[in-house]
């Protein structure tokens, strides 16, 4: 049976209740972390957590678990739920206390995990590309941090459903930052382009996931800032997520990108990515 984890103790998800004082329902006052399992087996593991201490960290919280207990925590979530492949969501919160914004003196963090079946994107997105919109990146600063307040990112990933898109990506001062919930890279000149890793943008591990495979085979990449026309005149998009992988986009804001379909580039990660998954 599928079982989630809540301070301590595993249960199955309807009796999971936490007081509605929480500091993540009334200020989102925490972080999380999404882990794609395949086979059973999380992958980069060790990266999500590092990451998590890193949002931790930025939010002036202790992780209140050594990284021996996360391991055997997820490793034992990921044995009760049936499917083999799976979404693991880990949230932390700064806890329960009486609502003042100042952190409470003496307080016990919450936190929860539950995995789910993974949900591949559908098929088609692969074969044919996803459209995309732009808009202006109105987040705050530290987006460095995985952090629960997502308001900004729902209303920005909203806007793209609205109008049948499946992202919306960010544009910060004439520069690319990335998607709403996932990294934009594009090629440009026949080179792979990444936006710099810096307080605008979420290191994503997807992201750096396929970095590390278009460096080992060979595909030219570089790390630096993407103007807004260098999006514009790309010859290839991509998204990248720990839900959705890699995803090509084809259209943005109604214009093909390319040629209007999927690139070589695209492809390629695309296949070296199915190749780690497992591995
Ligand atoms: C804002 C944002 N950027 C990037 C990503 C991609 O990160 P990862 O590849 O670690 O899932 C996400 C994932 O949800 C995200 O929400």
């Amino acid at each position: 049976m599928s079982l989630v984890y809540l301070n301590g103790q595993f249960l199955p998800l309807e009796d999971a209740r936490i007081p509605v004082t929480d500091r993540g329902f009334i200020f989102g006052d925490g972080v999380y972390e999404v882990i794609p399992v395949y086979g059973r087996h999380p992958l980069a593991l060790e990266r999500h957590l590092d990451r998590l201490d890193h949002s931790l960290s930025g939010i002036r919280m202790e992780n209140p678990l050594p990284r021996s207990a996360w391991r055997s925590l997820i490793a034992e979530l990921v044995q009760h739920e049936p499917d083999n492949n799976q979404t693991l969501y880990i949230q932390l919160t700064r806890g329960s206390a009486p609502r003042e914004h100042a952190f409470p003196r003496e307080v016990t963090p919450t936190l929860f995990a539950m995995a789910k079946p993974l949900v591949p994107p559908p098929a088609h997105w692969l074969h044919e590309g996803v459209q995309a919109i732009t808009h202006a990146d109105f987040r705050w600063l530290q987006c460095d941090l995985k952090t629960t307040a997502l308001l900004a990112n729902v209303l920005l990933r909203q806007k793209a459903a609205d109008q049948g898109a499946a992202e919306c990506i960010l544009l910060r001062d004439g520069y690319l930052t990335e998607g709403a919930a996932s990294n934009v890279l594009v090629v440009v000149d026949g080179v792979l382009l990444s936006p710099p890793e810096n307080h605008l943008i979420l290191s994503g591990i997807t992201l750096s996931l396929v970095m590390e495979l278009a460096r080992q085979y060979q595909v030219p990449v570089e790390e630096r800032p993407v103007t807004e026309s260098g999006l514009r005149r790309a010859e290839e998009i991509m998204l990248t997520s720990s839900v959705r992988e890699i995803i090509p986009v084809t259209r943005l804001d109604n214009q093909p990108v390319g040629n209007g379909k999927p690139g070589p580039v695209f492809t390629r990660l695309q296949s070296l990515y199915q190749g780690i998954k497992y591995a």
